[in-house]
């Protein structure tokens, strides 16, 4: 069976694609290089020892779509495309609806067309906003977005449920991904932001290797137990082996479903750091700063859900991922060529 990975060229992406190979689904990547790089295929099939097809294409280049539709026949797609830069999304709002939303309308259309009815999309814990009351369940009403990006999240949520009540041979998942961090454990696959990480992990993998002299950290005075934000940091392969279950999940089970994928359990800020330091032997070096603004305190995921319907689990911990993340950092030290 092949799947359509939208944005398979990307952090979460590539290592899904590595997932689906090694179980056995064959692949088609479309990816406009927008966050990524195309030395990422040949990674992959340095892994796998498989190539999968790609296709450089913007999904909000709608013909383009349907024409890879036409020359590939898929069994399911999953769409990571998209653009996800938070402080960005703030700056220049428009470029982030418009690419979010028209992708993934365009998708869906030809997937119509082209009578493809299995869709997972990757959306974020990001949807709950400043939750109040933890852990996170799947039934939580979603809360307010603090900038576009979250937003464009929770209208594609809105936008694809109301697809599927009218078009109910549809089958479609909700990924609601906490944070996902790592690598892949050969070093050769992890996240390679340009400019300045906006995420706590790559920022950290930056200064264990000093291309970056000391980590911000965004206030030491929120309600938690050292003072720092908590999150469900999940290993980004847990997260790729999660969508592999989806997959195999809508192709016997139909209608709409959504799953929470982080692992229940909260880490500080703090507390990766000191998790980083014992994987990798590397203290990182800090200061406090102002909090950062959009900041909620805490948030992790109930996983009940995806463990029982799923029987999917994180199985790697944050020390793992710690690991992982710094092998790519010190085998990349500039990211992927
Ligand atoms: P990423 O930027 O590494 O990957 C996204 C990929 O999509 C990139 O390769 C980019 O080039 C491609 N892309 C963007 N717009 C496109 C378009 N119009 N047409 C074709 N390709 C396009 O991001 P990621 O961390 O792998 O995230 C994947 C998805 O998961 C995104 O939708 C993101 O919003 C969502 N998500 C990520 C996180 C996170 O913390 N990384 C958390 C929650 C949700
Ligand atoms: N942090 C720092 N210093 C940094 C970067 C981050 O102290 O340089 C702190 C943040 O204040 C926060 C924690 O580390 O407390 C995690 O921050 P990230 O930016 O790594 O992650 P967020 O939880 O803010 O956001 C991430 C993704 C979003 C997604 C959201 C879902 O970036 O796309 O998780 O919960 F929507």
């Amino acid at each position: 069976m092949k799947i359509l990975v939208t944005g398979g060229l990307g952090f979460i992406g590539s290592e899904t694609v590595i997932s689906l190979i090694e179980n056995g689904y064959e692949v088609v990547i479309v990816d406009n290089l927008a966050n990524s790089k195309i030395g990422v295929l040949d990674r992959i099939e340095t892994i796998t020892g498989v190539r999968p097809d790609f296709v450089k294409v913007d999904c909000c280049d709608k013909e383009a779509l349907n024409q890879v539709f036409d020359a590939y026949p898929v069994s399911g797609v999953i769409h990571f495309a998209g653009l996800k830069a938070v402080g960005e999304s703030v700056r220049i709002p428009l470029a982030y609806y418009r690419n979010n939303l028209l992708s993934t309308i365009n998708l869906v259309e030809a997937m119509a067309a082209h009578n493809v009815y299995n869709l997972v999309f990757s959306s974020s814990a990001t949807v709950y906003g400043d939750p109040k009351e933890l852990p996170l369940l799947e039934t939580t009403p979603l809360g307010e977005t603090t900038n576009p990006y979250g937003e464009t999240k929770k209208m594609i949520e809105r936008i694809l449920t109301d697809f599927n009540k009218a078009n109910p041979q549809f089958n479609i998942a909700l990924l609601r991904y906490f944070n996902p961090i790592g690598g892949h454990k050969s070093g050769l696959l992890g996240e390679d932001p340009t400019g300045i990480p906006n995420n706590l992990l790559p920022y950290v993998t930056q200064v264990a290797i000093g291309r970056r002299d000391k980590l911000h950290v965004y206030g030491n005075d929120y309600p938690t137990e050292d003072g720092t934000c908590i999150r469900d940091y999940i290993h980004v392969c847990d997260l790729a082996e999660g969508h592999v279950a989806t997959i195999k999940y809508l192709e016997e089970k139909p209608g709409l479903v959504i799953f929470n994928l982080g692992t229940g359990k909260g880490t500080s800020v703090f507390g990766v750091l000191k998790a980083f330091e014992e994987a990798t032997g590397v203290k990182i070096p800090y200061q406090i700063d102002p909090r950062r603004p959009g900041d909620v305190t805490a948030n992790y995921a109930n996983v009940d859900k995806a463990e029982k319907i799923l029987h999917w689990k994180a199985k790697r911990d944050v020390k793992q991922a710690c690991f992982d993340a710094y092998q790519f950092q010190v085998k990349n030290p500039k990211g992927i060529e």
